[in-house]
């Protein structure tokens, strides 16, 4: 049987905490088997690793894993996504289809949110759990499949029995055997290992010096309540790792990202309002922050290659998803191919003037806006002292910036000289 250490590094959970450890241990024990595993715990503790252990450690391990977010699929159509239809069952079923209990015959499903199943949906699965039969939509033939199904919920399933939201017959089938993931706060050990680990994945992913915890932030790290748990600790990681320019982080910076900071309120599952806000919103705007800091870093990279080596057509080819990255093609745009090369065409700048391209860091860490414009200011400072030493002078200018004299027109236009 594989150890739980091999198993963790294997899926790449992070931790060490012994209701981590027992939960991967179940895993492992269940899987040889085809028992029904209910996965539980909060949002975000990392419930998705647990399904993907049991089938790759099951002997059903050359067969499909099918993982089907219950919640993300409208009521209407989930019977016929689970269990397939007939041709003419409803409008618009203009075929026979098979649904993903047919198509995984000899695998896994995943039933993420079981919670979210609607009733009727759930005495169907009853009974495959029961004898393997089901009934396509629109059809009377019953069929038989051999799946074996793990389920997850971050929903306290009591509660959902209690308001008759879930079967209770159901329930006691699919947690056959339950597999609990304990909150990040119950781990506090494990806390900053995980964000250590983050920090270093996305200073790699990013390409900045890796951020650091002084001794403060870690305390306030482990004594935080983490409502979103690893997903929530992550996306901090992410968040500090992109915005702060200070690498060294201390409390007072790292409370700025900690939503709800000081109300230290017992932490509520189904407080889904507060989690959205956090990871909609804000991450949103994150993540178009990056997007932007993202791509002027590749047009600074492409800058800076088309200023060392000339204005030749093989960098700008070799750059061509680059260029069409940065630079758009916009199918309306009937510009010609000639003036898109244009474009592109960069003066030469004395190369003691940039800053060194061997270091590493130097793109991704020279964003703030003076140093955005500087190559502009310096191109700008060139096209003037050409046209003073050539008398006003275009195509003397041109020739001597390496530039066509249209070019220089336009730039002159662009910089109002
Ligand atoms: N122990 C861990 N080590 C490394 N990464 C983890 C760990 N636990 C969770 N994660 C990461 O946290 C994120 C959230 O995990 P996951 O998607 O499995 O959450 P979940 O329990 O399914 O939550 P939800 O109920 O909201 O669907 C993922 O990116 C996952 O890789
Ligand atoms: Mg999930």
């Amino acid at each position: 049987m594989e150890s739980v250490q091999a198993t963790k590094q294997r899926f790449g959970i992070l931790g060490n905490d012994p209701k981590l450890n027992r939960a991967v241990e179940k895993a492992i024990q269940v899987a040889p088997t085809d028992i029904s595993v209910l996965v539980t715990g909060e949002s975000g503790v990392g419930k998705e690793s647990i399904p993907k252990i049991i089938h790759s450690l099951s002997h059903r391990k050359h067969g499909k894993y099918i993982a089907v977010n219950c919640g993300a699929i409208p009521e209407g159509t989930i019977d016929s996504e689970l269990f397939g239809h007939e041709k003419g069952a409803f409008t618009g079923a203009t075929q026979t289809r098979s649904g993903y209990f047919e198509v995984a015959d000899g695998g896994t499903i995943f039933l993420d949110e079981v919670g979210e199943l609607p009733l009727t949906t759930q005495v169907r699965l009853l009974r495959i759990l029961e004898n393997g039969e089901f009934i396509k939509v629109g059809s009377s033939k019953v069929q038989k499949t051999n799946v074996r199904i793990v389920a997850a919920t971050n929903l306290n399933m009591f509660e959902a029995i209690k308001k008759e939201r879930f079967r209770e017959d159901l329930y006691y089938r699919l947690s056959t055997v339950e597999i609990y993931l304990p909150p990040l706060r119950e781990r506090q050990e494990d806390i900053h290992l995980l964000f250590r680990k983050f920090a270093s994945d996305f200073a790699m992913k990013y390409k900045m010096p890796t951020i650091r915890l002084e001794d403060d932030a870690v305390k306030l790290l482990q004594n935080y309540r983490w409502n979103g748990n690893v997903r929530q600790l992550r996306n901090m990681a992410e968040q500090i790792s992109v915005l702060e320019k200070e690498r060294n982080i201390n409390a007072e910076i790292l409370k700025h990202y900690m939503p709800g900071y000081g109300d230290n309120l017992p932490a509520v599952i189904a407080d889904k309002k507060k989690e959205s806000d956090f990871s909609t919103e804000r991450e949103i705007l994150y993540k178009v922050l990056f997007d932007m800091k993202s791509d002027l870093n590749d047009l600074k990279k492409l800058t800076l290659e088309l200023m060392q080596n000339g204005n030749n057509k093989k960098e700008q080819e070799d750059n061509e998803s680059l260029i069409q990255e940065i630079y758009g093609r916009d199918e309306e745009d009937v510009e010609s191919e000639e003036v898109r090369d244009e474009k592109l065409e960069v003066l030469q700048i004395p190369q003691n003037n940039l800053p060194d391209p061997q270091d590493k860091y130097y793109f991704a860490e020279e964003i703030e806006e003076e140093e955005t414009l500087s190559l502009q200011d310096k191109e700008l400072e060139l096209i003037k002292k050409s046209l003073e030493r050539h008398h006003g002078k275009r195509k003397a200018a041109a020739e001597e910036l390496g530039i066509s004299e249209r070019t220089l027109y336009r730039k002159i236009k662009q910089y109002d000289l």
